[in-house]
């Protein structure tokens, strides 16, 4: 009878058992008499024994030659064993080699350390490392607690279109597309329109998908390409906005706690700052935020966007995160709903997360108002005939709504405690990086 196939996630239901377990060679220590093969096989890693005794030769020979990143079928009985990575070890029995990696052109990632460019570049390798892989673990689960939240919140998933005619997050970071003949596209920025028309016929939906922005800059918080969550919803104010938002985020930063310990634990991310994030978060208004920036030196003036420094200044001041609304309009997006006892500031939030991680939700409420509508989309110099059927959104049954959105890779950096966004997505798109 042929043995069993299983996973080494599910060793523990397998103990005294023969079994198989197809993977990757991921280190191998060996002597004359031993050797000690690492298997991995995305499930886990699991240490396996072989005895050269107790094998035929050819073997326990095919074993001892085994190379870095061989793809291999180990067969052999699983022992539990505390002192071994995962609890179990595998005595192997016999080998089936899928594919030696030969020495002459070897897997190019060694354990010891490789430059950042040379890991990007090698991305498509780079990603079964343990590091890399427990990074996108906790990004699956954020995705998955995302929708998990939205859908048991009365939310309804409407996905929102990639090419688009005109722009949502201003003009300088479009990416355009020649659309056949001679229609230009453009790459979405944000579902938000969409959402807007999509929660007029749902009451609450939310979108989630890729967006993209041509960001000119170089920092360690712009993707070219980023996924983006953006719940929309009718009869909705400023203040339902926040609520959710902090809502979700409390519920994501719970599940990843529940769920990606392990994944954490590899990161060396200090779980107590994560266990912090309880609600209510604190909230402080655009005005004060510029008065405390000031009081630290900060070179920012009434009107002015924050900088990235400037929100890491903030953020780095709460254990959760901080809430900062009543941004100047000139420098939002022109559907951004004004206070009406002060126009000159937005009812928008900025959701910025604690030690020192800066704007992982961006949202607010929209103008709702046909008129003020229309005289923003001409100030903002936009195509009004690209916008007629956002503006029919106020002909027909108008309401204040609003929404959030908030980019995955940030929310992931947070979380793992990551220098950098490039490492939160399996092939990051940036300014100089397009390839893998
Ligand atoms: O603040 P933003 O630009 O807001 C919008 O796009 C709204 N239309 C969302 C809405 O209200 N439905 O972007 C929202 C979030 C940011 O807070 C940030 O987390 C992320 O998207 N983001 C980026 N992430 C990575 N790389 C970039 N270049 C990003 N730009 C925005
Ligand atoms: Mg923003």
């Amino acid at each position: 009878m042929k043995p069993k196939r299983i996973t080494i996630s599910a060793a523990s239901q397998h103990v005294g058992e023969t079994v198989s377990i197809p993977g990757w060679l991921y280190n191998l220590r060996k002597s004359g008499k031993i050797a000690f093969p690492l298997l991995r096989d995305g499930t886990g890693i699991m240490q396996c024994v072989a005895v050269k005794s107790a094998l035929p030769e050819p073997v326990f020979d095919a074993i001892k030659d085994l190379t870095q990143e061989s793809s291999v079928i180990f067969t052999g009985k699983i022992r539990a064993d505390e002192r071994a990575p995962g609890g179990y070890e595998m005595d192997v029995e016999n080998v089936e080699v899928v594919q030696r990696v030969p020495e002459a052109d070897p897997y190019p990632i060694t354990p010891k350390e490789h430059g950042v460019d040379f890991l990007m570049d090698h991305r498509h390798l780079w990603l079964r490392s343990q590091r890399q892989h427990a990074i996108l673990g906790v990004r699956h689960e954020v995705i998955r607690a995302v929708r998990d939240y939205f859908d048991s919140n009365g939310f309804t998933l409407v996905d929102t279109p990639i090419f688009t005619p005109a722009a949502c997050e201003g003009t300088t970071t479009l990416f355009e597309v020649n659309y056949f003949e001679d229609e230009k596209a453009y790459l979405a920025q944000s579902g938000q329109l969409y959402n807007e028309a999509t929660a007029a016929a749902f009451g609450k939906v939310y979108c989630f998908g890729p967006t993209f922005r041509a960001e000119k800059s170089k920092t360690r918080r712009h993707l070219t390409e980023f996924w983006m969550v953006e719940p929309e919803m009718a009869y909705a104010a400023l203040e339902d906005v926040k609520q959710v938002a902090e809502e979700m985020i409390v519920f994501v930063v719970g599940r990843v706690l529940e769920k990606r310990r392990a994944e954490l634990k590899l990161l060396e991310r200090d779980v107590s700052k994560l266990e912090a994030i309880q609600a209510p978060f604190p909230r402080m208004s655009y005005d004060d935020a510029v008065k405390f920036l000031q009081s630290k030196g900060s070179e920012i003036q009434w009107g002015g966007d924050f900088g990235g420094a400037d929100e890491t200044l903030l953020s780095q001041e709460h254990d959760r995160p901080l809430m900062v609304d009543g941004y100047p309009s000139s420098v939002k997006a022109f559907y951004m709903q004004p206070n009406p006892e002060r126009p000159e500031v937005a009812m928008c939030v900025d959701v910025l997360a604690p030690e020192g991680y800066g704007e992982v939700i961006g949202g607010g409420q929209r103008i709702h108002d046909y008129d003020l509508l229309l005289r923003r989309i001409g100030e903002h110099h936009l195509p009004k005939d690209a916008f007629e059927w956002y503006l029919d959104l106020r002909r027909f049954g108008t309401v204040p709504h609003g929404g959030f959105g908030m980019g995955i890779e940030r929310c992931v950096a947070w979380l793992c405690g990551l220098e950098h966004v490039r490492e939160t997505i399996a092939f990051p798109r940036m300014l100089y990086r397009l390839r893998p």
